[in-house]
């Protein structure tokens, strides 16, 4: 192991003294790097294997290699990943500790690779696997969402616009919203994924390597698609982070908004809500409170999220090709991000399927607000054949008169509509209920419940959850 002061043994050739204390500590990757160590292992696996299948190592070197990976993984598994600054990042600690193990052979492992081919490696390999757990996380979110969608499929609530009451919209309909989201965030980690799946390993340092190395073979070992086409690119290319941290971004920008929901909801105005216990939390000093504490973290860390990606790009910014040292910064803000996220997406999936939302109260303040007085102008348009432009006007007046009464639009006498317009006859009241209001609005994608019902099957489908009951 490589003193404070000796010279580094991993390119110690070139140096007369050792680094300052103040480089080892900013040239360090250890203390974030190690949780690559699984990827570390299989790519030097991958590689070593390759190497003795070529004869650029022998085939008793490549098995002693092999076998001693097994125990350094093994190792790390049990004790975790010792960190020694000197040992800077994941790739010489793991060399460092396998040369301790099996000698003088260990330093065949590195033939026809650099750490800049090793890194891009193992991080792809890293990201790809953040994708898919993500991909998971996702699906059990969409699965609360269909399944309190399909319950609540003509619970009607208002639907808000400026957050003031628009229109009735059903409670399904409003989650099913969400579903729309989540589905397109899916569709950006699968796109992103299919893109980032190609091989960087044996690109070498920046310019490929002179041994006669089958990068095609590597690729397919580390389940790649195949190996990328230009080794300076291979090297220095961050996309497949940057894809990942932006469709990060993305779907907590979607949490964010879903957690702003439920934070409204649960306040005592609104009422729409009462939190699952398990993700509340009460106040030291007032006894009556039940926070929503979840729901605003979620909120809160889309911003750290969001801060991730920005950090991520600005490392990025105008580095030349190929490698440069600012890019041992890519991990912590990819890390940080894949591990906010996840957590977000459990408490959001926690909160959807446990919430127990108050429909009396939801369907209360839809009735309030005069949220049917589009209804009232799309009757006289069909009924009376008005312009729609005056037929808003006409509802304009209804609209005042009830509210100096303060009283809804539906307790408004017929001569009192006659009043505003004599075209108004006593069929209009069928229209003015919250009801008639969300059955009316089927057209595509529209909050009746019968369209509802027809998208939350399509998305039961979708998810493979067909055949199975839908609680209604
Ligand atoms: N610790 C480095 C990183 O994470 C590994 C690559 C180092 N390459 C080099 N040429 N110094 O980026």
């Amino acid at each position: 192991m490589s003193g404070n002061s000796g010279s580094n043994q991993m390119w110690g050739g070139r140096f007369a003294a050792g680094p300052s204390a103040i480089m080892r500590e900013i040239n360090a990757s250890i203390p974030f790097d190690k949780a690559l160590w699984r990827q570390d292992i299989a790519a030097s696996k991958a590689h070593v294997a390759m190497l003795g299948q070529q004869g650029i190592v022998s085939h008793e070197d490549a098995a002693l290699i092999a076998q001693g990976l097994d125990t350094v993984a093994g190792e790390y598994e049990a004790h975790g990943v010792p960190e020694d600054w000197d040992l800077e990042d994941i790739h010489m600690t793991t060399e460092n500790r396998l040369a301790e193990l099996i000698g003088p052979a260990a330093g065949r492992l590195h033939t026809a690779r650099s750490r800049n081919d090793q890194v891009a490696t193992d991080f792809r390999l890293w990201v790809r696997d953040a994708m898919d757990q993500m991909d998971a996380g996702l699906l059990a979110l969409q699965i609360a969402l269909v399944t309190r969608a399909g319950e609540h499929a003509a619970s009607i609530m208002p639907g808000f616009t400026h957050l003031q009451t628009a229109q009735p919209v059903t409670l399904g309909h409003h989650l099913m919203a969400y579903y729309e989201m989540i589905a397109r965030d899916r569709s950006r980690f699968a796109d992103a994924r299919a893109r980032m799946n190609r091989s960087p390993l044996g690109a070498a340092a920046l310019a490929g390597t002179g041994f006669p190395i089958d990068r095609f073979h590597t690729a397919a070992a580390l389940g790649f698609d195949g190996p990328t086409d230009n080794s300076l690119d291979s090297v220095s290319d961050r996309d497949f982070a940057l894809d990942y941290l932006m469709a990060a971004a993305q779907c907590s920008l979607h949490l964010s908004r879903l957690a702003e929901e439920f934070i409204i909801w649960a306040s005592q105005p609104f009422g729409f809500v009462t939190l699952p216990d398990s993700l509340s939390t009460g106040s030291s000093i007032m006894p009556q409170k039940k926070n929503p504490d979840a729901a605003e973290l979620v909120r809160g860390h889309s911003g750290r999220i969001v801060g991730c990606l920005t950090s991520l790009m600005i490392t990025m910014k105008g580095l030349p090709l190929a490698y440069s040292k600012d890019m041992q910064d890519d991990k912590p803000p990819v890390f940080e991000a894949a591990s906010l996220l996840a957590l977000s997406v459990a408490a959001m999936t926690g909160m959807v399927a446990e919430a127990r939302f108050r429909t009396e109260r939801m369907r209360g303040a839809a009735e309030l607000g005069y949220a049917t007085a589009t209804d009232l102008a799309d009757w006289l348009v069909r009924q009376a054949n008005i312009p729609f432009r005056e037929a808003h006007h006409i509802t304009g007046s209804a609209v005042k008169l009830a509210e100096s009464r303060g009283i809804a639009l539906d307790q408004l006498s017929l001569e009192d509509l006659k009043a505003i317009d004599t075209r108004i006859d006593e069929r209009v009241y069928a229209a003015l209920s919250v009801e008639a209001s969300v059955a009316a609005r089927c057209s595509h994608g529209g909050t009746a419940p019968a369209e509802v019902r027809k998208r939350v099957a399509q998305a039961r489908e979708a998810l493979g959850l067909h055949g199975f009951a839908l609680e209604e």
